[in-house]
């Protein structure tokens, strides 16, 4: 049975999801060896018991068999790698850099990251057009990562190019079935690069420390110990990729998801207290990130199936958080659904021990871009030719990724709002 979105819902998932979790909940995908999960209830059993349902890679047996080099740099890779790794190891990465992201510490951040963005709209205000992925929700959370590291923000293009390449596009990429050679080569050719960029950065801090991220992780101590360089430069390659690919999408899914559903637009700008819970609402309702793998670590049952040692999962968060037995109403985008604190938790940063770091960032980004688009821009429209809301629909492109949820392209026309505060 297929666990994926068709590609022709992969902007509209919602009733593919709301089918799986009322015939499929827990459902074996035999083509790509994989069970999907859809119930929330499911969901957050899996994310809550860490000892069964492992992040840490699987090592194939062909690999070391074969010494396939390239085979064996992903997995070193992806063993080092805070996101997939289990407890206790999980525990001294997590630790070495948790206090750098703290609610309290991030805050600091917004003037900065005001700043930015008004710059960055500066540019675009006299046009009356732009794209919002290109000119605004990509370009900000790549500068805020690359100047937190502490990397120049001219090589933005080449970090664009590793994401492009490294993200799976598609479950096969991901989880190594027939093309698992081919894929593993081209992986390891991206760390190799992003390793030998990052070397040569920790390199200069080593002998010139600054204040940034990277000066951090060379200083840190974890249980003792410095830590290896092979995993600085991990953290650095996690950092800088998990700080900028799902925020872009949160901004862009934002900014669509008001367009589309003007009611809650008009709600919005009439009550700028709501601009928190959009956020949140957004989170759930177009969540960013739409899945997290996991692997089953000993037999188990979950959602009366049968899971061996060794099968592979995909939890779809964004099946969980449209979730009916949560959620009232979960296929309307209700930007007041998170305004008290009586509410579900929705799981668009995952839960449990690996919970999304960057959280607070993120959060903040998201925020502190919609408040300036309502404060400079009036009569926002998406700029495409369609004639009618169902080819609207068509025009959007998905972005090229089956976990990821967002648009490539955002066309939007405005008008310049009123002077305020000396600016626009
Ligand atoms: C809207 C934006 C974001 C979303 C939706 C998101 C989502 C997620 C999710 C779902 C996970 C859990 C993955 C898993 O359990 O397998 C995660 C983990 C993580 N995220 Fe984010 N993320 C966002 C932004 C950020 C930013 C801005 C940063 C960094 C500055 C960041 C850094 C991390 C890190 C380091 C982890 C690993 C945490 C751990 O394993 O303990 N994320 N994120």
């Amino acid at each position: 049975m297929n666990i994926f979105p068709p590609s022709d819902q992969r902007l509209y998932p919602f009733e593919f999801y709301a089918e799986m979790r009322r015939l499929n909940p827990v459902a074996y995908d035999d083509h790509h060896n994989l069970w999907g999960v859809f119930r929330y209830s499911d969901i957050q059993n899996i994310l809550g018991d860490y000892v069964t349902f492992s992040s840490a890679p699987q090592k194939l047996d062909s690999w070391s068999t074969e010494k396939n080099q390239n085979a064996d740099t992903a997995y070193r890779f992806q063993r080092q790698n805070l996101v997939q790794s289990d407890p206790p190891y999980h525990r001294t990465l997590r630790g070495v850099i948790a206090s750098a992201f703290t609610p309290t510490i991030i805050a600091k951040l917004e003037p900065h990251i005001e700043e930015i963005a008004h710059e960055m709209l500066n540019k675009l205000i006299q046009k009356g057009s732009m794209d919002l992925i290109e000119d605004l929700a990509y370009p900000l959370p790549v500068t805020i990562i690359a100047e937190l590291l502490g990397v120049p923000i001219e090589d933005r293009d080449l970090f664009r190019g590793w994401a492009d390449k490294i993200l799976p596009s598609t479950p096969a990429e991901r989880y190594r079935t027939d093309d698992e050679h081919g894929t593993s080569k081209n992986i390891a050719q991206v760390i190799n690069e992003m390793n030998s960029y990052f070397s040569n950065i920790v390199e200069k801090r080593t002998q010139n420390p600054r204040e940034d991220l990277i000066t951090n992780l060379i200083q840190a101590r974890a249980d003792g110990r410095s830590l290896y360089k092979d995993e600085i430069l991990t953290f650095c390659t996690l950092l800088l990729l998990a700080g900028h690919v799902t925020t872009v999408n949160l901004i862009g899914n934002t900014i669509l998801s008001l367009l589309q559903n003007p009611r809650e637009f008009r709600l919005l700008q009439g009550d700028r207290t709501l601009i928190p819970s959009t956020i949140e609402e957004t989170l759930r309702y177009r969540s960013p990130a739409q899945a997290v793998g996991r692997t089953v670590t000993k037999d188990t049952e979950l959602g009366g199936q049968k899971l061996q040692s060794g099968q592979r999962i995909i939890a779809w968060l964004g099946s969980a958080n449209h979730d009916e037995s949560v959620f009232t109403d979960p296929e309307r985008f209700d930007i007041t659904r998170f305004k008290s604190f009586h509410h579900p938790a929705h799981i668009g940063f995952c839960n449990g021990i690996h919970f999304c770091l960057g959280a607070p960032l993120a959060r903040l980004e998201g925020q502190v871009v919609l408040r300036i688009i309502l404060q400079r821009l009036q009569d926002l429209r998406l700029d495409i030719d369609s004639q009618d809301q169902k080819s609207k629909r068509q025009d959007l492109i998905p972005v090229q990724s089956f976990f990821l949820h967002g648009v490539t392209h955002l066309p939007l026309q405005f008008q310049r709002g009123p002077i305020k505060d000396g600016r626009n």
